[in-house]
């Protein structure tokens, strides 16, 4: 079932504005649009970026995007968890810049979950953020723990001490170097997040 058709059941007053969501692969005329949409917000090279656009398919990955008025809007990419079956996980979420905070995010979020219950009968979503939980959290996720894309465990993310530096030194009355400046680059303060999706 297209999605647009999903989406008029539940948010009509959406689709008279003339919003539609699409599976990409089946409106192959949104590529490249779609693929400046979210260079814009995280640079890669356009080469690369296609590439893994078009994996997109019927089962997943799976990239949907937002269209109004013939200009694609917003994007997501529904990839899959190899430990979990009936689950999926949703990552590259972007709205374009200049329509942010106007209910687009949710739409698209929320065609998406009727993509994952309907078409391809998943029962959970999750995801990972670094500064959008507040977003997700008003669309009904919770926080979890981390799930691997790749196949292998992720462990949780823990704040590290840092290395104690031992100065081996046969003049002893060199000076004792500073301790070494906390590296927050090496703290990951991205965060999990799952959606039960109930059937309607
Ligand atoms: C995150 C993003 C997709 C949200 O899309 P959006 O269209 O701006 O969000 P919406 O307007 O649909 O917001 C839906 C609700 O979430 C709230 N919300 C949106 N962003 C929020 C945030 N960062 N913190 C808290 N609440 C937020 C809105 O206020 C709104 O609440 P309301 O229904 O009570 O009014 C968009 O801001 C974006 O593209 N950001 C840059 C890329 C990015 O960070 N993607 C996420 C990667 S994990």
């Amino acid at each position: 079932m297209l999605i647009s058709t999903i989406l008029r059941r539940h948010i009509e007053t959406d689709v008279q504005m003339g919003i539609s969501i699409f599976p990409l692969h089946k409106h192959k005329q949104y590529l490249s649009e779609c693929c400046k949409l979210i260079n814009d917000e995280w640079k890669r090279s356009e080469t690369a970026r296609l590439h893994s656009l078009e994996s997109s398919c019927d089962s997943l990955p799976t990239s949907l995007v937002l269209v109004e008025d013939g200009r694609v809007i917003g994007h997501l990419k529904l990839t899959p968890i190899p430990s979990i079956k009936d689950a999926c996980f949703v990552e590259s979420v972007v709205i374009a810049r200049h329509l942010r905070g106007q209910g687009y995010g949710r739409i698209l979020m929320r065609g998406a979950e009727d993509h994952c219950r309907t078409a391809l009968q998943l029962r959970t979503v999750y995801l990972s953020t670094k500064g959008q939980e507040g977003f997700y959290a008003k669309l009904g996720y919770v926080l979890c723990k981390p799930v691997s894309i790749y196949g292998c465990f992720v462990p949780e993310t823990k704040k590290e001490e840092p290395k104690r530096v031992v100065v081996q030194s046969l003049n002893v009355d060199a000076p004792v170097p500073p301790p070494l400046p906390h590296c927050e680059r090496l703290v990951s303060r991205k965060v999990f997040m799952k959606k039960e999706l109930i059937s309607r």
